[in-house]
């Protein structure tokens, strides 16, 4: 592991984790099986006792194949400790139970994936923890969320689907000082591009169904981060479930094999078709990291190492010509979910953000007309091609 660390982010997708292989199988093998075997009645107890060992699949680390998946991918984040889930809900509501009870309070960003917005604002309440949400791209409203019972500070950067970007240094100095610490969805950006535990953060979550799996074929989530957190989340994750299936977390391991190359490429792809949205008469506003015209581009320049494959944009005329659009484009799918290799578009307000009031979206800049696009590695002409075909047919044609 350590000299693991010291080699490059390529080696390492391809090699952390690997190698634990019985019988010489060159490829991890999937260990298809729901529990283990002792040897004595001595072995299991302390086994079950806290002590190393594979038990039963919904423990973790579940199965050696668990194991090299999470080895590989706190070696990409840069932490010490990892735990996989069986999709990043899972992962972020075992965060919420191992670090917040009754009378703790939550500070979150305001701008977040739907599905975290729901958790966070209608589950949490139920158990007495008190949830506010803050413009975390702006340090000083974070300071001023803060309460003396704030324990978790939560933020998504680039935040879905606004790729809004906070700073994870200074926000988790704030945290700190008070007490807190932060979480970072991270599953925009992907260690590739960002590893928000060198920039402070105590913890990093990731829908691994997105840019990890890569491929649009499993659901996934997992957790990384101090070893005392983790741990705690253990409990929840026994308890709870929300067990990554074994066959997931080898279609994990062997997706981040590839994730430095899909990364570049679905940057690359989505630098051009923001640059090319931004100089379309049809569209009024683009929101993708890389743009100077992005509010947190001189944020995002220092804590990213790329701007990523998401962004979105509002065309004139807003919902009917989003709709419009979205109908009459050929290469690109209308699908939810984002990090596959084929470019897919949404519609926040309809779609993955629904659950949130209208007037709260469109506080955050979630307006009915935005359309998100995570953008796929194909050719890039070939993008550009789709959307200027479908810009060309909002007029009504
Ligand atoms: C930024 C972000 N975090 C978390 C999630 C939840 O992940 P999953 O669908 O794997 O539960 C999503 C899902 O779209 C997401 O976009």
């Amino acid at each position: 592991m350590e000299s693991e660390k010291e080699k490059g982010f390529a080696t390492r997708c391809v090699h952390a984790g690997e190698g634990h292989n019985p019988f010489g199988a060159h490829a991890t093998p999937i260990y298809q099986t729901s529990t283990f075997v002792f040897d004595s009645a001595e072995q299991a107890a302390a086994a079950f006792s806290g002590g190393p060992g594979y038990r039963y699949v919904r423990s973790p680390p579940g199965t050696p194949t668990h194991a090299a998946f999470v080895e590989k991918i706190c070696s990409l984040e840069g932490g010490p400790a990892g735990l996989s889930f069986s999709s990043g809900m899972a992962a972020e509501a075992a965060l919420v139970f191992a670090t917040l009870q009754k009378g703790d309070h939550l500070l979150t960003a305001d701008v977040i994936y739907g599905g975290t917005y729901g958790l966070f604002s209608s589950l949490l309440p139920k158990f007495g923890i008190e949830v506010s949400f803050v413009d975390t791209t702006d340090p000083e409203k974070v300071e001023g969320g803060l309460q003396e019972n704030t324990r978790l500070v939560f933020l998504e950067s680039p935040a879905n689907p606004t790729v809004a970007v906070s700073d994870i240094g200074e926000i988790s100095q704030i945290a700190h000082e008070a007490g807190a610490r932060l979480a970072v969805d991270n599953t925009f950006a992907t260690p590739y591009f960002q590893r928000p535990l060198a920039l402070g953060a105590d913890v990093v979550v990731e829908s691994c169904t997105k840019y990890i799996g890569g491929h649009g074929d499993l659901l996934g989530g997992v957790a990384v981060g101090e070893k005392e957190l983790i741990s705690a989340m253990k409990r929840p994750a026994l308890l709870a479930g929300g067990t990554m299936g074994t066959h997931e977390a080898w279609l994990c391991l062997r997706g981040l094999k590839t994730l430095h190359l899909r990364m570049e490429r679905h940057a690359e792809n989505a630098l051009r078709l923001a640059r090319f949205l931004e100089a379309h008469p049809a569209v009024e506003k683009v929101n993708y990291p890389g743009l100077c015209s992005h509010p947190q581009h001189a944020v995002a320049k220092k804590q990213m190492s790329g701007w990523g494959g998401m962004l979105s944009f509002e065309v004139l005329g807003g919902v009917e010509a989003g709709r419009r659009l979205m109908n009459h484009l050929k290469l690109a799918s209308l699908a939810v979910s984002l990090g596959c290799v084929d470019t897919l578009v949404e519609h926040p307000a309809s779609m993955t953000h629904a659950v949130m009031p209208k007037e709260v979206r469109e506080k955050m800049g979630i307006t009915d007309g935005l359309v998100r696009v995570s953008v796929g590695i194909e050719d890039g002409e070939d993008i550009l091609a789709d959307f200027a075909q479908g810009l060309d047919k909002i007029g009504g044609n």
